[in-house]
C-alpha cells in the first residue's frame, strides 16, 4: 500500500489501484477512486481546500451538533414541541428531532459543529489482508485520525468546553470505504452529541437515480415544515430540493438506471439524511460549483441526528458506515 502524508493531506493507494485522499482539515475525505481510477465522491469545483471553510463535497464529518440553532423554522418547531401545539414527529421514538434548545451546550456552535473545521492529527495506518476468491488476498488499509479537546482552537473551546477524544478511521478496501468514529468522554460531566457522515456521492444523472431501502421508514421533511411522514416508495426519486431525515431499518442503496451503484450499511447510526439542494439552493451557495452540479450528486448521510446521544464520563460512542461499490 502506497501512503503519502503531507502537512495537509494523507493519501493511500492499494496495489489494485483504489485510492483515497483525506484532508487533515476536518479529516475530510476529498477523493475516493475505484480500481479504474473513477472518482466516487462529488467535490465542488469551488470547495475551499485550504482550511478557510468547511469543504463542500467529499465526506465532511459532523460533530457534535447537526443543526443550526437559530434557524426560525427550528425555533418554531421546538416551540411547537414544547407547547405541544402541533402533533409533531416521532411516533418511532421519544427523541425530539433537530436543533438544540437555546440553552443547550451546543447552541453557540455553528451548523454541523466543529469537527469539519478543525485540524486533525494523522495517527497512522494499518493494513490487513482478507481471503479473496481464487486464493488471492485482498488488501485493505485503515487510516486513523485524531482530534481531542486539547487540539481545538480557543474560540471553539469556549463554545463547547468538554474534554473529549475523537478517533476517526477511514478504511479503503477493494470495493468499499468504511468511515468510523469513536467519541470518548474524558470530562467529569456527561455531554450530548450528534454525529453525521455527510457523504456527497457522485452520480451521472440525477434523473436516473433512485434511493432504495427507505420504504416504510419514518422521516422528517425539512422542505415541508419538518412534517413527519412515512416513506411509501421502494425507490425514492429526487425531483426537486430534497432535505429529509429518515430513520431506515436497514441498508440504503443508490441506484442509477435501475442498477445499484452504492450501498450504505450503518452500524449504530440510526438515521440517514437525504439531501440535494437542486437549482435555487445551489445558486445560493458561494462555494457550490458548477451550479448545475446538483445533477451529479446526492448526499446520503449516515448519522445519529434525531435526538441526542448522551455520553457519561469515561464512556465511548462508536458509529460507522460502510459504502460498497457494486
Ligand atoms: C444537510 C442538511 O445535512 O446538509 C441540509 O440536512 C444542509 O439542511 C446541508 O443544507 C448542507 O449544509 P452545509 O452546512 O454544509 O451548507
Amino acid at each position: 500500500v502506497n501512503i503519502s502524508h503531507g502537512n495537509q493531506r494523507v493519501a493511500a493507494t492499494l496495489p489494485t489501484g483504489e485510492s483515497v485522499e483525506i484532508l487533515l482539515y476536518g479529516a475530510t475525505v476529498v477523493s475516493w477512486k475505484d480500481a479504474a481510477g473513477e472518482e466516487k465522491l462529488w467535490l465542488s469545483e469551488k470547495a475551499a481546500l485550504d482550511g478557510s471553510k468547511a469543504v463542500r463535497g467529499g465526506i465532511p464529518l459532523v460533530f457534535p451538533v447537526c443543526y443550526a440553532p437559530y434557524n426560525l423554522l427550528y425555533l418554531f418547531h421546538s416551540y411547537s414541541v414544547s407547547r405541544q401545539v402541533t402533533p409533531v414527529a416521532n411516533s418511532c421514538d421519544k427523541q425530539v428531532f433537530g436543533p438544540p434548545p437555546p440553552n443547550h451546550a451546543t447552541s453557540s456552535l455553528p451548523q454541523h459543529g466543529f469537527a469539519r473545521t478543525s485540524n486533525w492529527e494523522f495517527l497512522g495506518k494499518s493494513t490487513s489482508e482478507s481471503e479473496a476468491e481464487g486464493g488471492n488476498a485482498d488488501l485493505s488499509v485503515k487510516l486513523d485520525f485524531g482530534l481531542s479537546s486539547a487540539g481545538l482552537d480557543a474560540e471553539t473551546r469556549k463554545k463547547w468546553g468538554y474534554d473529549f477524544n475523537l478517533i476517526y478511521s477511514v478504511t479503503l478496501g477493494k470495493k468499499s470505504l468504511t468511515t468510523s468514529l469513536v467519541v470518548t468522554n474524558d470530562d467529569e460531566r456527561s455531554f450530548e452529541l450528534q454525529v453525521l457522515m455527510h457523504t456527497y456521492f457522485r452520480i451521472k444523472d440525477i434523473t436516473q437515480v433512485s434511493i432504495t431501502g427507505l420504504q416504510d421508514a419514518e422521516y422528517l421533511d425539512k422542505v415541508d415544515n419538518l412534517k413527519a411522514k412515512k416513506e411509501t416508495s421502494s425507490a425514492v426519486k429526487i425531483e426537486g430540493e430534497t432535505d429529509r431525515v429518515y430513520t431506515p431499518s436497514g441498508t440504503v442503496a443508490i441506484q442509477e438506471g435501475g442498477k445499484t451503484s452504492f450501498t450504505v450499511t450503518r452500524d449504530n447510526l440510526a438515521d440517514v439524511v437525504l439531501w440535494n439542494p437542486w437549482v435555487e439552493k445551489a445558486q445560493g451557495m458561494g462555494d457550490y460549483a458548477p451550479k448545475d452540479g446538483y445533477k451529479n450528486m446526492v448526499c446520503v448521510e449516515a448519522g445519529s441526528v434525531r435526538g441526542w446521544q448522551t455520553l457519561e464520563k469515561g464512556d465511548a460512542f462508536e458509529g460507522s458506515q460502510t459504502i460498497t461499490l457494486e
